[in-house]
């Protein structure tokens, strides 16, 4: 059996830091209100002119991957990126990373699943590998959520922010790497979350709040009970596939869009919290790319060693949720 295998991570987000106070001066809200209801303390905003689009944050992602995995970008067969937010609605933020990175053999396409657009494009990589068709793909989640943000809608413009992640997968005959993964969508929820119809302007939010030709919409609080009911059910079922408990899990790394849904989500599978890594703290919300860079920080800080496994459990816009189990393996 033929298994996707990590062989390098990556992330980036962008320079410009948004605080809470910074937030609390363009809309009624406290640093207080939003640490105690979300655990967010500051995001990173892209700036217009600072080269930091979705496909430019995807790029600086994958060339850190491509770097760590030591795999030249012309030997990629496949780019899947996960994103809601793309430059263009066409072509594809993937054709733009391609173009970037000269990975002129790679097929490249984006993968639209809402928040959970990282692991539904690992899927996608990982089954192209299972059959043979693929032997290096890179896989990203890549997002400029500050391009669909309603900067006067307090209870979403606090959430979210901008950033990029990305593996690289390689085949591999040996019995790790991705072990398997699971996805679930239900669309008769969409209206939980959802953006308006429209194309997107650029805001330059500290100075100004533009027009609202396209904003994401959120009912937020039955979305939290949804997250922690599919997020806990679907990691249950992912471990129960694999035979495992949740004692042999390292590290599960979810979806950061709010500490206490990870926190709920933890307590029900009974993995204690210094075994989940967040870092919701410094980045809010970035949709597809949370997990990414969240397994790219936790990597690069150490926390994982061949042999270790890893859960991985997203929930979004859709609805979508999935989770997987990655046999870390370098
Ligand atoms: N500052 C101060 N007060 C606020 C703010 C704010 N930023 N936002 C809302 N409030 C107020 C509300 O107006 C309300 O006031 P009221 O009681 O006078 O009516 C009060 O706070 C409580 O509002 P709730 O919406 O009930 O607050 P809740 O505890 O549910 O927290 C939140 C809101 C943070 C949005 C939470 O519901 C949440 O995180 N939901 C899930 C988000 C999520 O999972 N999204 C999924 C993916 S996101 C994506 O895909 C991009």
């Amino acid at each position: 059996m033929i298994k996707g295998r990590i062989v390098g991570t990556g992330s980036t987000t962008p320079k410009r830091i948004l605080t809470n106070q910074d937030l609390a001066t363009i809309v009624d809200t406290t640093d207080e209100w939003i640490m105690r209801r979300t655990g967010i303390k500051e995001r990173r905003i892209s700036s217009e002119g600072q080269s930091e689009n979705t496909s430019d944050l995807a790029t600086k992602a994958s060339l850190r991957a491509l770097e760590m995995a030591g795999i030249s970008a012309e030997d990629l067969d496949l780019i899947v990126i996960g994103t809601v937010t793309p430059d263009r609605q066409f072509p594809s933020v993937a054709c733009f990373v391609q173009k970037a990175l000269k990975a002129s053999k790679a097929v490249a396409f984006d993968v639209s699943a809402g928040c959970s657009g990282f692991l539904y494009a690992m899927s996608v990589a990982d089954n192209a590998i299972a059959t043979g068709n693929c032997q290096n793909a890179l896989v990203v989640g890549a997002e400029r959520l500050s391009s669909v943000t309603n900067w006067e809608d307090r209870s979403t413009c606090v959430l979210l922010g901008d950033g990029a992640g990305a593996v690289i997968l390689t085949a591999n005959a040996v019995n790790d790497g991705i072990l398997s993964t699971h996805l679930q969508s239900d669309g008769s929820f969409w209206n939980l979350l959802y953006s308006t119809d429209g194309t997107a302007k650029i805001p330059e939010i500290l100075n100004t709040i533009e027009g609202k030709p396209f904003y994401l919409k959120m009912e937020g609080n039955r979305l939290f009970r949804k997250a922690v009911e599919c997020l806990s059910d679907i990691a249950g079922k992912v471990l129960e596939h694999h035979n495992l408990s949740s004692a042999d899990i390292t590290l599960m790394v979810p979806h950061q869009a709010n500490l206490r849904i990870i926190k709920a989500v933890a307590e029900r599978l009974s993995i204690p919290m210094d075994r989940v890594y967040t870092n919701i703290q410094k980045y809010g919300n970035t949709s597809s790319a949370t997990i990414p860079i969240a397994l790219d920080e936790a990597n690069r800080e150490g926390m994982l060693k061949p042999g270790d496994f890893v859960l991985l459990v997203t929930f979004g816009a859709g609805l979508t949720w999935g989770a997987s189990i990655v046999k870390w393996s370098f």
